[in-house]
C-alpha cells in the first residue's frame, strides 16, 4: 500500500497536485470525496503539516478551511506570520471517517495510512524546500520525526532532524483541533496561547 507509483519524479507542487488527484495508494480514496492536497505558496519558507482533511476540507478540496482551519488562521495572524509565507498540507491527503447515520465522524489515520501517503509529503518537502516545518499535532510529528516522538516532551522546541536523508529544521506543536476540543474557558485560552507561542517561535526561527 503506497502512493509511490502515483508520485511523479522531481515535480513541482502544481504537478504533484494534479497527480495526487488520481492517487489510489490506499483504501482511503474510496469513501472520500476527493484528494485534498495543499494550499499556499509553493516557495514558502514555512511549511505547516496537519493530520488529514476533515469533513469540510473533504467537500471543498482545500486543507484547513473548517473550524480547525479558522482557529489556525487566527493563531497564525496573532503570531505575526504573513499568509504568503506559508505552505499548508497534511500527512494524509484523504479524509478518513466512520459513518454514523448521516454524519461522518473523523477517524485518526493509522500508521499504514501515514506510510502509504508519505511519498506525497516527501515530494512536497523536496519541491517547496522550506526553511522550517511546523508539525501540527502528534500525527504530523510522528510521520516526520518517527513513531517514538512525544509531543508532550518536545513541543515548541526547534529540532534538527534528518527527513528523507536531508537535514531539516522542524518544530512540533498542538493540533488546532486539540485546542478546539479543550473545554472552553481558561484551559482553552491557555492551549490557544501555547499554540500561538509555538508559531511565534517558528516565525522567529525564520529570521
Ligand atoms: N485538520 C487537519 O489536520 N487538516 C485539515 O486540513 C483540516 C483539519
Ligand atoms: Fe493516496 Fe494518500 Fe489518498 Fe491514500 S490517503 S489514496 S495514499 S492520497
Amino acid at each position: 500500500m503506497s502512493a509511490a507509483e502515483w508520485v511523479p519524479d522531481q515535480a513541482d507542487v502544481a504537478a504533484l497536485r494534479t497527480a495526487a488527484a488520481g492517487c489510489a495508494g490506499c483504501e482511503l480514496h474510496g469513501p472520500a470525496t476527493q484528494t485534498v492536497f495543499s494550499a499556499g505558496n509553493p516557495r514558502a519558507p514555512l511549511m505547516l503539516v496537519g493530520e488529514q482533511p476533515g469533513d469540510v476540507e473533504d467537500r471543498e478540496g482545500i486543507p484547513f478551511v473548517g473550524p480547525a482551519g479558522r482557529l489556525l488562521q487566527e493563531a497564525v495572524d496573532e503570531a505575526g506570520i504573513e499568509r504568503t509565507r506559508l505552505y499548508v498540507t497534511n500527512a494524509v491527503k484523504h479524509f478518513r471517517f466512520e459513518l454514523r447515520g448521516r454524519r461522518r465522524i473523523h477517524q485518526t489515520p493509522q500508521i499504514r495510512h501515514l506510510k502509504a501517503c508519505r511519498p506525497w509529503l516527501s515530494a512536497e518537502i523536496a519541491a517547496v524546500a522550506p526553511d522550517l516545518i511546523v508539525c501540527l499535532g502528534a500525527i504530523a510529528a510522528k510521520t516526520l520525526l518517527g513513531n517514538d516522538f512525544r509531543l508532550t516532551q518536545d513541543r515548541g522546541r526547534l529540532i534538527d532532524a534528518e527527513v528523507d536523508g536531508r537535514p531539516r529544521r522542524l518544530i512540533a506543536t498542538a493540533h488546532p483541533s486539540a485546542v478546539l476540543r479543550t473545554p472552553a474557558g481558561t484551559e482553552r485560552d491557555e492551549a490557544y496561547a501555547a499554540l500561538v507561542a509555538d508559531l511565534r517561535t517558528a516565525a522567529a526561527a525564520l529570521e
